[in-house]
């Protein structure tokens, strides 16, 4: 059983997902990880993330992995050095890119396939990677709200930030992950839309497993 969640940067579904997967005991993919781990690597290697022609040749000698919480760059677990909202910004840059995605959701085909069950978030999961999703699930929230969720994420993690700034980053990050020619981010109509404004996490924790039981 595969269930995919999507929905754009700050709207909850990593916690989300992470919690579903945990419930049913699914594994439990981060997409957006592997486009993260991805432009470290742009970024360590000084490329611009605007040079697609280069971008796109280096995304041929990559190798990204994926183990629970963890991300691995061509060996190297990159994971503590990812969820910067400057890497979230040059991720959404370059995957814009055909070749980038193309080459992204072939792995995270695989990844689900060989998981057999999984929740896997992102924001393409039950468009592109698996159309055929046992349950498409699309969160949503004000940028407000979502900005309040990174400030207070980041917080957490000993970050000094700036909420006028983080909500800038994320209205420019909506823009270009729902405008991007290459599949933008958009439900289709077999996906259950939740809006997380004003909602507790067990509430929509509680909606999604209902949603799961009324579906088997
Ligand atoms: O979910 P996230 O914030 O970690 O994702 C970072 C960026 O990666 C996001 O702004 C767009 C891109 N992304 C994508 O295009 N497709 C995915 N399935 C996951 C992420």
């Amino acid at each position: 059983m595969i269930i995919a969640i999507d929905g754009p940067a700050g709207s909850g579904k990593s916690t989300i997902a992470k919690l579903v997967a945990e419930r049913l005991n699914f594994t439990y993919i981060d997409t957006g990880a592997m486009y993260r781990a991805f432009a470290l690597k742009v970024k360590r290697l000084g490329i611009d993330p605007e040079d697609q022609i280069q971008v796109v040749s280096l995304i041929e000698n990559t190798d990204i992995k994926i183990e629970g919480d963890k991300v691995f760059l061509d060996g190297e677990d990159v994971s503590q050095f990812i969820r910067t909202e400057e890497i979230g910004n040059i991720a959404s840059k370059i995957a814009r890119y055909p070749q980038v995605r193309k080459f992204m959701v072939k792995m995270q085909r695989q990844i689900g396939i060989k998981a057999k069950n999984a929740v896997i978030e992102g924001r393409d999961a039950g468009t592109v990677i698996f159309p055929d999703a046992d349950l498409k699930i699309f969160m949503t929230a004000s940028p407000q709200v979502r900005a309040e969720r990174r400030v207070q994420q980041l917080k957490e993690k000993g970050f000094l930030v700036d909420y006028n700034h983080i909500l800038q980053k994320i209205i420019e990050r909506d823009k270009m992950d729902y405008e991007r020619k290459e599949s933008p981010l958009r439900p289709t109509e077999d996906y259950i839309v939740i809006d997380t404004t004003g909602k507790s996490i067990e509430e929509v924790l509680d909606y999604i497993i209902n949603n799961l039981i009324y579906k088997k």
